[in-house]
């Protein structure tokens, strides 16, 4: 078991908003055990590797606490903002990760234990994030990762994160549901991806922009269930906007994005020299 020393504990305690340990007995219980839970021995060891690489300067402050990961804001060295998005090791209900990773061929030779399964689906979500702008769908561009640590492109301003499309009201809505359809189709055609969690939850509206996020589920169209998936994620899309009232019809929606695929299935494709590259990074590490 890893165990810091002193020296690196007192280095974060001057750089993770809220380690020192007089200011964890001021919060209340639960803040304390949310922070005792994300930052493990083994968490703060990787957190310490980041700076030291100079990925990283200052964790600033908690933007939130999922079922399965705390999301903070981050400043780095040259002064710019990142997103960090830290896998809780200890209390993951990680039940759904296997499925998702089975079958996805980057990821053939992952390892059937609980942390080494955490570690793949943050290098998941790194690497669906990189193949994603990679296919100029817009999400935050992947900066590193680290065992169960993702740092990305920070999406919001000084004060806090971006709002969820679940938390305003949109001027033109007819524009927002157009440009996700068109972001969902190129996720599937160029991408050869589907999100997989597309909701409200997970689109971030930052002032003239929409923004993917929580990929780590996302798998390549190879995957046995990437068709459940793609129906899910159209019908979601769909679901959320009836509320705009628009005039939405789902079966024009999904010829539009499944459209390309049936000729590309016809044509027996190599995988791309990408896909290539990320099976064997992920075997490698
Ligand atoms: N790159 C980012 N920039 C700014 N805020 C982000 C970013 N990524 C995530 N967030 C914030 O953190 C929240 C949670 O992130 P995300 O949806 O990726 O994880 P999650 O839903 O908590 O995951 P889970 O519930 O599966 O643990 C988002 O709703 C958003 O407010
Ligand atoms: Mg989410």
């Amino acid at each position: 078991m890893i165990l810091v020393s002193e020296k690196v504990y007192k280095l974060l305690e001057s750089r993770i908003d809220g380690l020192k340990k007089e200011e964890r007995v001021e919060r209340d219980a639960d803040q304390r055990k949310t922070y005792d839970e994300v930052f493990d021995q083994a968490t703060l060891m990787n957190i310490y590797k980041l700076i030291i690489d100079k990925h990283l300067d200052t964790l600033d402050f908690p933007i939130s606490t999922g079922k399965e990961a705390n999301v903070f804001k981050g400043t780095t060295p040259e002064g710019e903002s990142v997103a960090v998005k830290i896998y809780r090791i200890a209390t993951a209900t990680y039940k759904h990760f296997k499925k998702y990773i089975e079958g996805d061929p980057r990821f053939r030779n992952v390892k059937g234990d609980h942390r080494s399964q955490v570690y793949t689906w943050a290098q998941k979500e790194f690497k669906n994030l990189k193949r994603m702008c990679a296919a100029e769908v817009r999400v935050p561009e992947p900066v590193t990762y680290i065992k169960n640590i993702l740092v990305m492109e920070y999406i919001g301003t000084e004060e806090g994160a971006a709002p969820m499309l679940k938390d305003i009201e949109l001027e033109n809505p007819q524009e927002c549901f157009d440009i996700l359809v068109n972001a969902i189709e190129i996720l599937y055609n160029k991408g050869r991806l589907v999100h997989g969690d597309f909701s409200e939850y997970n689109i971030l509206v930052p002032d003239d922009d929409i923004v993917l996020i929580d990929v780590g589920q996302s798998v390549l169209l190879e995957h046995p269930m990437a068709q459940e998936m793609i129906e899910r994620d159209i019908k979601n899309l769909v679901r959320y906007f009836e509320k705009y009232k628009l005039k939405t019809d789902i079966a024009e929606i999904r010829a539009k994005i499944l459209k390309d695929d049936l000729q590309e299935l016809d044509n027996d494709e190599q995988p791309s020299e990408e896909a290539a590259d990320d099976i064997n990074g992920a075997q490698g590490s």
